[in-house]
């Protein structure tokens, strides 16, 4: 397939790019920083655009089959808040309507675990249960969160209007190799340091795999899944975890001790996506 990959100098994009030339697609990288104009030979195609201009939008997101859809702010509260909402939001709408207008055939829209409402909100309510999945309540209030439920309805029409079918995928907090140690460090060194979503993490590349399995399968309509490495970051017994931080909570069965506390069950029923990376790879235990 025709992929064009948005946010393709970034963690997630830059990922994707990798897995999706591994798995023989014709890639085309689209991102905020400028081009090589000398590009080695085999180099993957890459065109300079800021997508919260249309214009620039409309004409980068044509003549391929399919878009993944990676450019963002990526967290909120390091820029003001209405800067996170109408950048995240703006390049969304550019980007979807561009699939629905240039007959784009499939999207898969990279959103956040964030819409859940938890990872990153100031008043962070507790799930409603554990593991958290897509048929958890969605109560986004920060920016970035409400700008990634924003890029979902997004996908639900275009769905609608057109023969465009979407993907949405809800990583959890993205980890290479190099921010294994930065950022699960803490937790794994100080059984007392809580996290609002539970230590959940997913590796990179086993996302990358994941946004290769959505552009191939052929799901109609508009999903939406999340995806989680299969264990927790800080190695913890997540029942006994989270009944000490929110006693009473409806913590269902778990498949292993230190699970995530978000279920990836979703993804591998529909794109036979099984997690294999762990942070035990790179810091050991
Ligand atoms: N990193 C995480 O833990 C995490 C977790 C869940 C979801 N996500 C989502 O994954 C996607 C990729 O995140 P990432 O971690 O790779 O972030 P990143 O910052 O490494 O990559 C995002 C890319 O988007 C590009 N971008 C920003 N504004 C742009 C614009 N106006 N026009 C064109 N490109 C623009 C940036 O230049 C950057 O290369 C984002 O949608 C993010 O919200 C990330």
């Amino acid at each position: 397939m025709r992929v064009l990959v948005t946010g393709a100098r970034g963690k997630v994009g830059s990922a994707a790019v990798r897995a999706l030339v591994g798995r023989g697609h014709a890639v085309t990288g689209t991102d905020l920083g400028p081009p090589d104009y000398d590009p080695p030979p085999g180099a993957v195609p890459y065109v300079r655009a800021d997508l919260t201009d249309a214009g620039q939008a409309y004409a980068v997101v044509r003549d391929v089959d399919a878009v993944v859809h990676a450019a963002a702010i990526p967290r909120p509260y390091l820029d003001p808040d209405p800067v996170v909402f109408t950048t995240n939001v703006a390049m969304s709408a550019h980007v979807v309507d561009a699939c629905a207008r240039n007959g784009v055939r499939r999207l898969v829209n990279v959103s956040s675990d964030s819409v859940c409402g938890i990872t990153w909100a100031r008043q962070p309510a507790p799930p409603a249960y554990l593991p958290i999945d897509e048929d958890s309540p969605d109560r986004p209030e920060d920016p970035y969160a409400l700008s990634k439920q924003v890029s979902e309805l997004l996908c639900d029409a275009l769905v609608r209007r057109s023969a465009c079918t979407a993907v949405s995928l809800r990583p959890t907090w993205v980890q290479t190799p190099e921010t294994y140690e930065r950022n699960l460090g803490p937790f794994l060194r100080d059984p007392d340091l809580a996290s609002p979503m539970f230590w959940s993490y997913v590796d990179v590349a086993d996302l990358a795999d994941l946004v290769a399995l959505a552009v191939a399968a052929d799901t109609p309509g508009h999903e939406v899944v999340y995806a989680a490495a299969a264990d927790n970051g800080a190695g913890r017994d997540l029942r006994e975890a989270a009944l000490a931080v929110h006693p009473g909570l409806d913590v269902r069965p778990l498949p292993r001790p230190d699970a995530s506390a978000i279920s990836s069950a979703k993804a591998e029923r529909l794109f036979g996506w099984r997690p294999g990376r762990s942070w035990r790879d790179v810091l050991g235990g």
